[in-house]
């Protein structure tokens, strides 16, 4: 019988790290999973995920990849821009419930009175959200949030609102400012610019306007911010493809 191969904890690492990279590379396994993404998406696949029952309009890959860095960069502050059902927010206030942080800050144009009370039921989850009902870009909205987290950046952004280019390049430059060194900058559904116009529901945005062209042109400006490619490297599903961006200094 010949012994199992044994790693340590670093080898592991390593391992892990070159499959990932390994399948990132694997052009025709990618094409399937966005072939995939791509018929999933005409059965709404991303609004199945919930959260201690409230739902999430993202995939549960992307969920994990969004707690791997809270859980690597602790921020004080999670800013979510596009709140819609208030899943995340809750699964957001669970993490730092078990790691440390501050506030839970949830932006959005349509809050309607039962998401309030939904939001508000989870007892010291509850405690740790703050709702701003306002447009993102509205000086107001930016104002309160500059009253929350006041001199602090260990913050980490996520733009999940209006996903047409011009709208999410003006929130990257609103809002990179809050996110210090070491924190993420998080631009959701830059999927967008991989996939067929969607026929089952129309969107103002679509190929060569969405999330990833604004990335894209807010990146030449701001070489602070790189793409952690390692992170997404695993993920094989996700709808943030190039938005998971790193504040380096
Ligand atoms: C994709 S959903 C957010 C999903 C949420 N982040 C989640 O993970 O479940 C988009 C949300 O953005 C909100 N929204 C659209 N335009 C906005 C704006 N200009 N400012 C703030 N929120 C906006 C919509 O009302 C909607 O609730």
């Amino acid at each position: 019988m010949t012994a199992k191969k044994m790693f340590t904890r670093e080898e592991f690492e390593e391992l892990r790290r070159e499959s990932a990279a390994g399948m990132a590379a694997d052009q025709g396994l990618r094409q399937k999973a966005l072939e995939v993404l791509v018929e999933a998406d005409k059965h709404r696949w991303i609004h199945q995920t919930t959260w201690l029952g409230e739902p999430i309009l993202n995939l549960p890959q992307d969920m994990f990849a969004l707690q791997e860095i809270i859980y690597r960069t602790r921020p004080k502050y999670i800013v979510e821009i596009g709140v819609a059902w208030g899943g995340a927010m809750l699964f957001f206030s669970t993490l730092m419930e078990i790691l440390g942080g501050e506030k839970i800050i949830g932006v959005d144009i349509y809050m309607p009175p039962d998401l309030k009370e939904r939001l508000a039921s989870h007892g010291r989850l509850s405690q740790r959200l703050e709702l701003i009902n306002g447009a993102s870009l509205d000086a107001s909205t930016l104002d309160k949030v500059r009253s929350i987290v006041g001199e602090c950046r260990e913050v980490m952004v996520i733009l999940d609102s209006y996903h047409t280019h011009e709208h999410v390049l003006n929130e990257l430059n609103a809002y990179f400012p809050f996110v210090g060194k070491g924190q993420y900058l998080v631009c959701c559904d830059t999927i967008v610019e991989d996939i067929p116009e969607q026929e089952h529901r129309t969107r103002e945005w679509g190929p060569g306007n969405n999330p990833k062209t604004a990335v894209l042109e807010f990146l030449k400006h701001h070489p602070e911010f790189q793409v952690d490619h390692p992170l997404e490297n695993k993920l094989l599903f996700t709808c943030n493809p190039s938005g998971y961006l790193v504040h380096k200094g």
